[in-house]
């Protein structure tokens, strides 16, 4: 039987904003990216992203970290949660906590995760300052495979993005984030529709090793465009 593909199921983590989460959405509604998001979960309450996800008809829930007494307790109870909706791809977008190994390797392999940093450089927190600091001329952002090393799964794609000269860490911050939204569509559109397929530490696109993450240098450029 031929005809298209039906899309992969998804369950995306926030704790905060969602707007990687909103743009995710805004591509699956208009067709651009085989996605079906069952479950959207937060570990903090109210939070804005719960609410664009119910706005969008998508099933929440809201798993508070500070109510379990340890780590490992939490992530299982995630781990269950996410289980449940039998998603294809687990997408971390703005969830701010780390992760176990038991949890990764629970769902190996299909766990991704938008780092504000063209990775390997600056893994953790504070790297539109760190890169500010450094006087880099080029930022941007890497979706990964979630590994149990924070930040160090391998990339699929980057998004890069200039530093100007009167930026400040907020106005880096936005200039990252809008090519946040660009990239995240594309590297979930990949794993969805099995074009990549991760291999313990490689990624395969249509069946050959990516050797270094897709670059995305914005509509202008000769970026990366969605594949049809
Ligand atoms: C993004 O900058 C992401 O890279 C970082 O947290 C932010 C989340 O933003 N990990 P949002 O919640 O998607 O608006």
């Amino acid at each position: 039987m031929s005809g298209p593909k039906p899309a992969g199921r998804a369950a995306v983590l926030i704790s905060g904003g969602g707007s990687n989460l909103q743009a995710l959405i805004d591509r699956a509604s208009d067709g651009d990216l085989p996605l079906d998001i069952s479950i959207v979960i937060s570990n903090r309450p109210g939070v804005r992203g719960l609410e664009r996800a119910a706005t969008a008809g998508i099933e929440t829930a809201c798993i508070e970290h500070g109510d379990y007494a340890s780590r490992e307790e939490f992530d299982n109870a995630l781990a269950d949660c996410i289980a449940a909706h039998t998603p294809d791809v687990i997408i971390l977008a703005g969830f701010m906590r780390i992760l176990t190994a038991g949890f990764v390797n629970r769902f190996s392999g299909r766990i991704l995760n938008i780092h504000p940093s063209l990775l390997p450089a600056y893994p953790g927190l504070h790297t539109h300052q760190r890169v500010l600091e450094a006087g880099d001329e080029v930022h941007g952002c890497t979706v990964h495979v979630v590994t149990a090393e924070l930040d160090a799964g391998p990339a699929i794609i980057q998004g890069r993005v200039p530093v100007q000269v009167d930026d400040d860490p907020a106005t880096l911050a936005a200039r990252v984030l809008k090519v946040e939204h660009q990239v995240y569509p594309i590297a979930a559109g990949l794993v969805a529709s099995g074009r990549v397929v991760v291999d313990g530490e490689r990624v395969l696109l249509d069946g050959k090793v990516l050797d270094a993450p897709l670059i995305y240098d914005g509509e202008a450029a000769a970026g990366y465009t969605i594949p049809g």
